[in-house]
């Protein structure tokens, strides 16, 4: 082999939207690693990927302005290849083909494909596969951690997502749902324990419906967490996303039992009225959902619970979104994702249902949604005034040099001064100080 063969191109990846993205780019890295290295320079890069986000409509705009900024770079440096891949290239890949900046596309199932049209991309202006797979796992394919900064990875269990949920376009981009062999799994996580990295979460639509048939019986979620905890004592386990129909007492049991599974439960309701929740198909209603909440705070007192809720679904009247206000202050969620509606083209939603709520109104009860999150998280880091918690060091505060920010377990950020800690570094501290958004703390010798 000549020297000159040897030297790989330079792949730069920019991933929006979910942490399962952030996984996939790294699933990517690793596929394309015979021939492409990582940069993290984008103006050297040979080939520029965005993996991209279709869960809203401002998600796919986003992506959209980029391109147009592409569209001159791409004129001055012609050897560079750009490539749109995840789920907005599932979603509209074909309208890529008629925009001259693209040269591939490659849905959220096809990354294996991705050498073979880059090769393919060298004899044709536009290259494409948007085939789904019923199942692809990207099992054996260990991913390239793309930052070196990091101390907490995500390792994906399952793929794609079975519940339809009538405003959301994800079962139509990542297919039917799989679980990922356990064995595989464990074989990541070890790969990052062995790099330096303290904390891992599992990922998955619905984490909770996680199976894998062996041949010594099935496993289910609650099973690989508890394996995973078991076998990396030193890690911290966090887990997400939840689905309200599917947590078990057993899986929150198993949370209770474990010291290194985080206490903290993503779950999100989406909206507190009933009406609208048979809409969204959620399969859950309002008091099932409180039910659970209340199994959570029975066994695990001191667990933080955090949502997604967004408003101006088709038909919701004023009193089903205060339904939805009602619902976050009975829970008091600790912290909330909150969104307003966006039609996706290709939902059952979208095929039969009227966008009927205004933008303005939209917006009006999205502003509602926010201020009532802010209050509820201000008193929850407000009560944690004066308690201790264990908090791992993730890197310098970024208002202040002296000062340094960590997690609690119940995922809250934490800021105290800098004592030459590492990220990675655990402190006991005693809550001092809180807005809705921060809590300051100071070390304390015991926990
Ligand atoms: N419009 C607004 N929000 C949505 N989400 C999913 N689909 C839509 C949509 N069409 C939100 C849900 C989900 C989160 C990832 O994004 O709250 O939990
Ligand atoms: Fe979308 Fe519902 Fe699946 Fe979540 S559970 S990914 S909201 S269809």
């Amino acid at each position: 082999m000549y020297f000159c063969d040897m030297i790989k191109k330079k792949l730069y990846i920019e991933t929006f939207g979910c942490q399962m993205n952030v996984v996939d780019s790294e699933v990517v890295a690793s596929i394309l690693q015979e021939e492409y290295e990582i940069t993290q320079n984008a103006e050297e890069a040979d080939l520029y990927l965005f993996n991209t986000c279709a869960v809203r409509e401002n998600a796919e705009k986003k992506i959209w302005n980029k391109l147009e900024h592409f569209k001159g770079i791409k004129k001055k440096n012609k050897r560079l290849k750009l490539g749109v891949i995840g789920c907005m290239a599932q979603h509209i890949g074909k309208e890529f083909e008629k925009d001259t900046v693209v040269d591939l596309v490659a849905g959220p199932d096809a990354y294996r494909d991705i050498p073979t049209l880059l090769k393919e991309s060298e004899i044709k202006d536009f290259v494409s596969n948007t085939e789904l797979s019923l199942t692809e796992t990207y099992d054996k394919i260990l991913p390239i951690r793309l930052s070196n900064e990091d101390i907490s990875g995500f390792v994906s269990i399952t793929r794609g997502c079975n519940n339809f949920c009538t405003y959301c376009i994800v079962p139509y981009t990542r297919g039917r749902e799989r679980s990922r062999n356990a064995d595989d799994i464990l074989r990541e996580v070890e790969d990052l324990a062995q790099n330096g990295y303290h904390e891992v979460s599992l990922l998955g639509q619905n984490v909770n419906s996680y199976k894998l048939e062996t041949e010594n019986g099935v496993i289910g979620f609650p099973e690989l967490l508890a394996m995973v905890a078991e076998k990396f004592p030193q890690l911290r386990v966090r887990f997400t996303t939840s689905h309200p129909k599917d947590i078990s007492d057993e899986l929150i049991q198993c949370v209770a039992d474990h010291k290194n599974i985080c206490n903290h439960i993503h779950l999100p309701v989406q909206s507190g009225s009933n009406k609208i929740l048979k809409a969204m198909n959620r399969k859950y209603t309002r008091e099932w959902y409180l039910n659970r909440i209340d199994k959570i705070k029975e066994l695990i007192p001191d667990c933080s619970i955090t949502t997604d809720i967004f408003c101006g679904f088709c038909g919701e009247t004023p009193e089903d979104h205060q339904q939805s206000l009602s619902l976050m202050r009975e829970v008091h969620f600790d912290s909330a994702f909150m969104f307003k509606y966006s039609e996706r083209e290709g939902t059952y939603a979208a095929k039969k249902m009227e966008d009927d709520i205004p933008e303005d109104v939209k917006t009006e009860r999205l502003n509602e949604l926010i201020a009532v999150q802010n209050d509820l998280s201000l008193e929850s880091n407000r009560a944690d005034i004066g308690k201790c918690f264990e908090i791992m060091i993730e890197g310098k505060s970024k208002r202040n040099d002296n000062e340094v920010f960590g997690r609690t377990p119940q995922n809250k950020v934490v800021i105290i001064a800098d004592e030459n800690f590492k990220p990675g570094d655990k402190v006991n501290v005693v809550i001092t100080k809180a807005t809705s958004a921060t809590m300051f703390g100071e070390k304390v010798n015991h926990a």
